[in-house]
């Protein structure tokens, strides 16, 4: 072989392994489906109302946005009576006229269907298209949620408007993309008797038999057992919780075939350009997010503070958990202009806070941020909501922070093209383990999502990027997998977590795991459960805390708290790593976590609710024993670091949410683009924003 022809093949084989290894570093799958095609890779925008004003003031509102770089408005949402004054008269001229003015103005429109809001006309003449409460009350009309997502006579209408909008704009070049409803499912479901009759069918789809389902609610019990499917109640209140269970299952069904039907009449008639989204909100958990998610283009969430300050971990875990949905980067449709109307207290965030709240989005995989709303309404019930514009039409003080932040997107976009979080380590949130434990408390303070919290605050601050997924998410590319509370496992989410262990990786197991089935039953065997022979450790007992129960090992001495476990050892290679001090007597000197190395991996699971300082010295365990290594480097208390990865880059969010100025050293020099120099360490006020890029030029 020549010299020549050697030296070409090494060249190729060196060019395929960079390229794998770069795809390998990124797992980015280019483009990204949450940045526009001919726009900035990160936007900011509004939510606009056109129809609330006269035509004549809607230029202004665009020029003040186009200043501001606003590029994109949320627009429609609320719109049914304007776009349909009434059945089958449809008016989309005006929408239109707003839409084009926008796209003049460089800003792109992403619809929203109406669907959170039918007319009057419509339930007026069709009242059983409105909701029943649990107490049996028909809504009336003048709110929003108002209609009944499993009504077909509802859906039809929603399918009609859905159908005409997308005729109109589905190929109009400056809409982006669907908002499917508004934040569906905060109203819940209907209880009225069609509801209950497709609960019904839906029950006999699954279960196939009614001895089946008797079967796995083990009906005997309190003389449960159903002779037929009509016997089926929807559980108001306490109830069987298998049938709770289901009832949530159904109700991720009702609303996953809600939205799916629109989807559907706008699939046929737009672009495959344009997007379709839901707004989520954060930890609600009316349904699975992660099945409703599957149909839609990207996720997107509603970020809001509410009553007080972000507090940087909580929201940082709520991004986390919208980005797990998908398992890719999203969009934050609405936030806060200062503040709200709906909490106790609607104080103003400090000025800076939201600035930084719109950046820290950015870091966690956001591609947009907007804010809810523009301009004030003259009337209904969110006339005195936060916005940028007053109702005298000229901005309020808080349009310039908002500027300065969309300025910022517009100046720095390019740095953040194709890039998306990537983490080594992953928690896994599952909708039925919550449910579960939500119905069965044992003690009134048992709060998984602040469990989640705890082991996302303490694992986060070391690895500066932590993914949170569904528990049947693929997750050979994490080296550390924690599951603070999977009561919920079922033989085949076992195997799933068995094989990654196998292989290599890390699983940490949080209280109540491996309890339940599939079907809220217990497991005929002690948790984990199918985890056991892995773990070779069970739980003989667990007990709901009246106080605080000393805690000591390897990870520090610190205080169970709310709930612990007694854990037994049954093999020689198991290895104790906390223990119970003195308290009620059984826990006394038992063990309370166990780790064991298993396959090719390992295994470890913690029974009690441990106190922060203990979860740092757990934490700092799990990430040391699994490989972990920060993906920046050491930052100050009170400074938050993300990360955004492409092949051959990478960019840093800091973010100052402490008092005091903090100092932070980077890895090594980089690109500062919001002040565009190249430095090697960089001065944050509070509140303050660095954004560091390394791209290796
Ligand atoms: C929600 C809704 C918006 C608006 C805001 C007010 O997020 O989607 O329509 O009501 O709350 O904070």
């Amino acid at each position: 072989m020549s010299t020549a022809l050697v030296r070409s093949i090494a060249l190729v084989l060196l060019l395929l392994a960079f390229t794998a290894a770069a795809q390998t570093q990124a797992q980015v799958a280019v483009p990204l489906p949450t940045q526009i095609p001919g726009q900035n890779a990160i936007l900011m925008g509004a939510a606009w109302y056109p129809e609330q004003w006269p035509e004549s003031r809607w230029e202004e509102d665009l020029r003040l946005m186009e200043a501001a770089d606003l590029k994109v408005v949320r627009i429609a949402e609320f719109a049914w009576s304007t776009m349909e004054p009434s059945e089958g008269h449809y008016d989309f001229d005006w929408l239109e006229r707003a839409i084009n003015l926008a796209g003049r103005h460089h800003i792109v429109s992403v619809l929203g269907t109406p669907t959170a809001t039918p007319p009057a006309w419509l339930t007026q003449r069709y009242p059983e298209t409105l909701r029943v409460e649990p107490d049996g009350r028909r809504v009336t009309h003048g709110n929003r949620a108002h209609a009944s997502s499993s009504s077909p006579r509802y859906r039809e209408f929603c399918r009609r408007i859905a159908e005409q909008m997308a005729i109109r704009f589905g190929h109009n070049p400056n809409v982006v993309g669907w908002q499917i409803d508004n934040e569906y499912g905060y109203a819940l479901m209907s209880y009225d008797e069609p509801t209950r009759q497709q609960f019904q069918d839906w029950l006999k789809e699954k279960y196939k038999t009614i001895g089946n389902l008797n079967a796995h609610w083990a009906t005997a019990y309190w003389s449960q057992t159903y002779d037929n499917w009509q016997e089926i109640p929807i559980p108001i209140g306490g109830h069987n919780p298998g049938l709770m269970l289901e009832w949530k299952n159904f109700t991720t069904y009702v609303w996953t075939s809600y939205q799916q039907n629109q989807i559907d009449a706008i699939r046929k008639h737009a672009d495959s350009r344009q997007f379709t989204t839901g707004n989520f909100m954060g930890f609600f958990d009316g349904f699975d997010h992660y099945t409703i998610s599957q149909s839609l283009t990207f996720a997107s969430w509603d970020d809001y503070v509410g009553t007080g300050h972000v507090d940087p971990a909580y929201n940082g875990l709520a991004h986390d958990l919208t980005r797990g949905f998908k398992r890719q980067n999203f969009w934050v449709m609405e936030t806060q202009p200062g503040a709200v109307n709906w909490s106790k207290l609607n104080n103003f965030l400090n000025r800076g806070e939201a600035r930084a709240m719109a950046w820290q989005a950015i870091g966690h995989g956001a591609d947009d941020v907007n804010y809810w709303q523009w301009r004030s309404p003259l009337n209904g019930q969110e006339e005195i909501h936060g916005v940028l514009v007053g109702p005298d039409g000229t901005p309020v003080p808080f349009y310039d922070e908002a500027s300065q932040a969309a300025h910022e997107f517009a100046k720095v976009e390019s740095a953040f093209r194709d890039t998306q979080p990537l983490s080594q380590v992953a928690l896994l949130y599952s909708y039925d383990s919550h449910w579960a434990i939500q119905f069965q408390k044992h003690t009134e303070k048992y709060d998984d999502v602040a469990l989640l919290k705890s082991y996302y605050r303490a694992l986060r601050q070391i690895s500066q990027s932590v993914d949170v997924v569904s528990a049947y998410a693929p997750l050979d590319s994490y080296k550390l997998v924690v599951a603070p509370s999977l009561n919920v496992l079922p033989k085949e989410l076992a195997d799933h977590l068995l094989e990654y262990v196998r292989n290599g990786g890390h699983l940490v197991l949080g209280p109540r795991t491996g309890l339940k089935d599939e079907f809220n039953a217990l497991l005929p065997q002690r948790q984990p459960g199918y985890l056991f022979d892995a773990l070779a450790a069970r739980v003989e007992q667990y007990y709901a805390l009246e106080k605080d129960v000393p805690l000591y090992g390897p990870w520090g001495n610190g205080e169970a708290s709310i709930w612990a476990e007694q854990l037994k050892s049954t093999a020689p290679d198991d290895e104790v790593l906390l223990k119970y001090g003195k308290s009620n007597g059984w826990l006394d000197d038992q063990p309370a976590a166990i780790t064991r190395a298993f396959g090719k991996g390992r295994i470890t699971y913690v029974g009690a609710v441990l106190d922060d300082e203990l979860m740092e010295g757990a934490a700092a365990w799990m990430t040391q024993q699994s490989g972990v290594t920060p993906v920046f480097g050491p930052v100050p208390d009170g400074v938050e670091v993300s990360r955004r990865v492409s092949p051959g880059k990478r960019v840093f969010v800091l973010i100052n949410y402490g008092t005091e100025r903090r100092h932070v050293a980077l890895p090594h020099a980089m690109k500062l683009v919001l002040d565009g120099k190249l430095a090697d360490t960089v001065d944050l006020p509070p509140y303050g924003v660095a954004v560091a890029l390394d791209d290796g030029k």
